[in-house]
């Protein structure tokens, strides 16, 4: 038997922020291996969405399963970002801003999770950042500092030490927007490549449309906490029926 549970699932999850609701009533389901582009306008909760399910947020109502068991909430009095927490390590997340350690070397980098967390022996993690360091092709960067490199190194680095963890579920949030224009490139065919080879599900929120609409199966638009339009990328960002998609794309295109 297939396994049909869905990989990701939120149940009417609301999360305030003081007196202002950030999340509402918000209700997602994604099945296992399926690749989804979270777009919408700044402000709307995205990375909130990611974060929820990476552990990283409490929230105020709801629930959050990733493969079948509950995310466990953040110890109280715990903020986004802050000192490392027991996260969910069957979900991998990418940052726009790469949080690469700067005291560590490459290597280091990659190798400190399935060391200090997953227990692996040295040999096995030292073997295990090869093949993703080679995957986004920054072997030849492996004894290097993070000041050293360039951004879009930087975030391939970033991703293969996500990889490295075996994820389930990986998430991407604005992961081009701090490089420079001629850095979106290098990024993005790393992502491209883990979309097609890998059968992890990801989630991703992107400002670049042309890319949702190659990586993606779904695409889902987000406003005021709400997803308010979820379909095929053809239907969602090329013949929009909804209103404010429509506005939305018509701004992105134009900026
Ligand atoms: N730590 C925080 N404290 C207070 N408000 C926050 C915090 N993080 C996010 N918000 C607010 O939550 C809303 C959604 O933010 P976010 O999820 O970052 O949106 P997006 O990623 O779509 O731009 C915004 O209004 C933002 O100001
Ligand atoms: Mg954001």
């Amino acid at each position: 038997m297939p396994d049909t549970r869905p990989q990701i699932r939120l149940t009417q999850v609301v999360k305030d922020f003081g007196t202002t609701r950030v999340i509402d009533h918000l209700d997602l389901s994604i099945p296992q291996g399926q690749k989804v582009a979270l777009i919408g306008p700044s402000g709307s909760g995205k990375s909130t969405v990611l974060r929820l399910i990476k552990g990283l947020e409490s929230y105020q109502h709801g629930q959050i399963e990733v493969a079948g068991a509950p995310v466990p909430e953040p110890p109280r009095g715990w903020r986004w970002p802050g000192p490392r927490q027991p996260t969910v390590h069957r979900v991998g997340m990418v940052f726009q801003q790469f949080n690469l350690f700067p005291h560590l070397t490459v290597l280091e980098n990659v190798i400190e999770a399935p060391l200090q967390v997953l227990r692996l022996s040295r040999d096995e993690t030292v073997e295990r950042a090869h093949a993703y360091l080679t995957m986004v092709g920054m072997a030849h960067k492996i004894d290097a500092y993070p000041a050293t490199l360039s951004g879009g190194q930087q975030q391939r680095v970033a991703i293969a030490r996500a990889l490295a963890m075996r994820p389930q579920v990986m998430l991407f949030d604005e992961v081009t927007s701090a490089l420079d224009p001629e850095r979106v490139g290098e990024v993005l065919a790393v992502i491209r490549r883990i979309a097609h080879e890998q059968q992890m599900t990801l989630l991703l929120v992107t400002h670049e449309m042309k890319f949702a609409r190659e990586v993606a199966d779904r695409v889902l638009f987000m406003e005021h906490g709400r997803i308010v339009a979820d379909g095929s990328p053809e239907r969602v960002l090329v013949n929009p029926e909804n209103e404010r998609t429509r506005r939305f794309l018509n701004l992105v295109a134009h900026h």
